[in-house]
């Protein structure tokens, strides 16, 4: 079977002084998870789109789909975790109890803050990941990609043509990903925010998915007006 989890479980502080985490704000009038949830609900290979959010906002969530009547039997609502990887694994926890897992079921996972993810990737992700334990979706990185080690100096300059920028969706076998996250120590948990760096660590493959350069994740107040720009930019057409 082929899940969505929608990892709504952040607070936003880079967000700055907004009522509400970035998630639940508005762009053209709907709230941001809404647009990226719709995304996945017109996608009918999905046997359930479940969303994991902090736990002051749990009804919160739920009267949002309501309010913008979202097929709520195929939509759940559950708590996210204490960080990114801590709401996947609530949301395969959740899978676990209610449906079981097979070994060919997957997931895939993407940041309700990304509202702009087109069908194409979606479907690329569901493809390649029943073919490939992991999947990441990327861009070309656009700058050059400087890395320094103290902040003063750099310390290398990657070649930018095997540099790429990483997005979301994220998508894993859900039997293998719970193998080996379960195997990471406390310290590895803490320091291995991307799911896919838990592949690549143990050497598992993890495939590329051409991401979009408009499937931005919004972040900042900057990132909102950006997003705001675009959608307006989709309605003009
Ligand atoms: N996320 C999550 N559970 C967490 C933390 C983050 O599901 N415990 C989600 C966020 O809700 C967001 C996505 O992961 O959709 C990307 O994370 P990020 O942009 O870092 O979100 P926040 O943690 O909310 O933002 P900030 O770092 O500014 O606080």
């Amino acid at each position: 079977m082929i899940y969505a989890g929608i990892l709504a479980g952040g607070k936003g502080t880079r967000m700055g002084n907004v009522p509400m985490p970035k998630q639940f704000l508005l762009l053209n009038e709907k709230p941001i998870i809404v647009h990226t949830v719709e995304k996945f609900i017109l996608n009918n290979r999905f046997e359930k789109i479940i969303i994991g959010t902090p736990k002051e906002w749990l009804n919160h969530t739920k009267d949002i789909l309501v309010k913008y009547n979202i097929d709520l039997p195929k939509v759940e609502v559950i708590e996210g975790g204490k960080d990114r990887n801590g709401t996947i694994m609530n949301i395969v926890s959740y899978i676990e109890n209610i449906k079981g897992v097979n070994d060919d079921d997957i997931i895939v996972t993407h940041d309700a803050v990304r509202p702009f993810l087109s069908h194409r990737i979606i479907q690329d992700n569901i493809e390649e990941g029943l073919k490939n334990y992991a999947v990441d979706t990327v861009i070309s990185a656009i700058d050059t990609i400087v890395e320094s080690e103290d902040g003063n100096f750099i310390s290398n300059i990657p070649r930018r043509d095997f540099m790429y920028q990483g997005q979301t969706p994220q998508t894993f076998n859900i039997r293998k990903l719970e193998e080996l996250y379960y195997q990471l120590s406390e310290h590895e948990k803490e320091i291995l925010t991307d799911a896919c760096k838990i592949f690549s660590i143990k050497g598992e493959m993890v495939k590329l998915v051409e991401g979009e350069i408009f499937n931005v994740k919004v972040t900042t107040p900057y990132d909102l007006k950006v997003a705001n720009a675009i959608i307006q930019g989709s309605l003009d057409k």
